[in-house]
């Protein structure tokens, strides 16, 4: 029976995989969340874990509270969700955490031997090259959950690295496709929520709306498959049937497609090489009918141009885009900056901040902090 330490478990990644380990008998040994206590108790009564982490020191006492006499070992604070991701009965960390705040919990799981099926964009992004020396260093499995790279990743089974010659990263466009930057100045956070396709946590459904996501994922591409930047293709695909594709040395292209559901690729995450049965449902075309595949508008879009020109400088250029946007995208769904001020925070970050070499954690959680801090200025001077 595979053991699972889910990251983020009250999350929309965390509830998804919690579905796929009870449907799987696996064994969830681990929960761990930032702040939401009542969920994370009512999750660790159902799922029995060894501990449960709940990152919020101050919600400690309340979750001790929740969870008297039940036998769970109870963590808080980053050194528990380190912990949480490297106990010894662990086999694999699911890592569903929003945000760079992932990035310490992904090395302590990978310096630990563990097994990683990684959702959390932001600490690949930001601490990409780290993450990948670590994996190769331990010799440890990554598995990606992200929907497109676990469709490149299927994609790319049985073939040799040699022969790959593109990937075709698919994005929905989000909820504002074809309109110009002045059109979307004035949108609601309301209308920036509601994605045509995917049902995902708030920061990742803004990032949708931006594009930053699409930009963030072809950092995450970069990454995990060793691929330079005019590798990739972003292709704009409305109906996010066709979740990745890749081209090889014959010019052919394997795709993969399947109903937006995310609990295909987490499931595929934690069972790899086994493909089992799903709840999900099946794919019909006659449902679709027609595909439709654009250009992504660059100059509509900042935060997309702002990512891959931080894909291209390298060193901290992608946690600095990485951090900026997490600050911009709260102050937007706070209601206190606009739409397009996102993606002019996320340019204004990478212009303004010293882009320098990674070589620990810590540099790449400097870069987020200046990033962060330089988004927190521009908003207190009214930007
Ligand atoms: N949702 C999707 O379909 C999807 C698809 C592909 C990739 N992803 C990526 O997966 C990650 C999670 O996305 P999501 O949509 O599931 O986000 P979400 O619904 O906002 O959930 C985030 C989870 O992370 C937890 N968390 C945040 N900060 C934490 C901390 N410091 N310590 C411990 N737990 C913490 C939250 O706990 P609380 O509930 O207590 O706040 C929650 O459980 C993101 O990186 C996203 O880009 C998501």
């Amino acid at each position: 029976m595979k053991r699972i330490s889910v990251l983020g478990s009250t999350g929309a990644i965390g509830v998804q995989a919690l579905d796929v380990i009870k449907m799987h008998s696996m064994r969830a040994v681990c929960l761990a969340a930032k702040s939401n206590v009542d969920k994370l108790a009512e999750q660790a009564k159902e799922f029995r874990p060894e501990a449960v982490c709940i990152y919020d020191e101050d919600k400690a006492d309340r979750l001790y509270e929740l969870l008297r006499g039940e036998g769970i070992e109870i963590l808080t604070g980053m050194d528990g969700l380190c912990k949480a991701a490297s106990l010894d009965s662990t086999d694999l960390v699911l890592n569903g955490v929003v945000g760079t705040i992932g990035l310490k919990p992904t090395l302590a799981a990978i310096e630990a031997g563990k097994d990683l099926a990684l959702a959390n964009k932001e600490a690949l992004v930001s601490g990409g090259e780290l993450v990948m020396d670590a994996v190769k260093r331990k010799g440890i499995s990554l598995y990606p959950v992200d929907s497109e790279h676990s469709a490149i990743f299927q994609c790319l089974q049985g073939s040799r690295r040699e022969d790959l010659r593109k990937i075709l990263l698919t994005a929905s466009g989000g909820p504002f496709f074809g309109r110009k930057k002045q059109e979307m100045k004035n949108v609601s956070v309301e209308a920036a929520l509601a994605h045509p396709t995917w049902k995902m946590g708030k920061k990742i459904t803004v990032d949708s709306a931006t594009l930053m996501n699409k930009g963030l994922e072809f950092i995450e591409a970069m990454r995990l498959f060793g691929v330079s930047a005019d590798e990739i293709e972003i292709v704009i695909h409305r109906e996010s049937v066709i979740h990745s594709a890749v081209e090889f040395s014959d010019g052919a292209v394997i795709a993969q497609l399947g109903v937006p559901d995310m609990r295909i690729p987490i499931q595929y995450a934690l069972t790899y090489p086994a493909r089992l049965e799903s709840p999900s449902k099946r794919l019909s075309l006659w449902d679709y009918g027609t595909l439709s595949f654009y250009k992504p508008d660059f100059e509509a879009f900042e935060c997309i141009k702002a990512a891959l020109k931080a894909a291209s400088l390298g060193g901290t250029a992608p946690a600095i885009v990485s951090g900026a946007d997490e600050v911009a995208v709260g102050l937007f769904l706070d209601g206190k900056i606009g739409f397009t001020d996102i993606g002019e925070l996320v340019s204004g970050a990478l212009e303004a901040v010293e882009v320098s070499p990674i070589h620990t954690a810590d540099d790449v959680i400097s870069a987020v902090e200046a990033a962060a801090e330089y988004v927190r200025e521009r908003y207190k001077k009214g930007l």
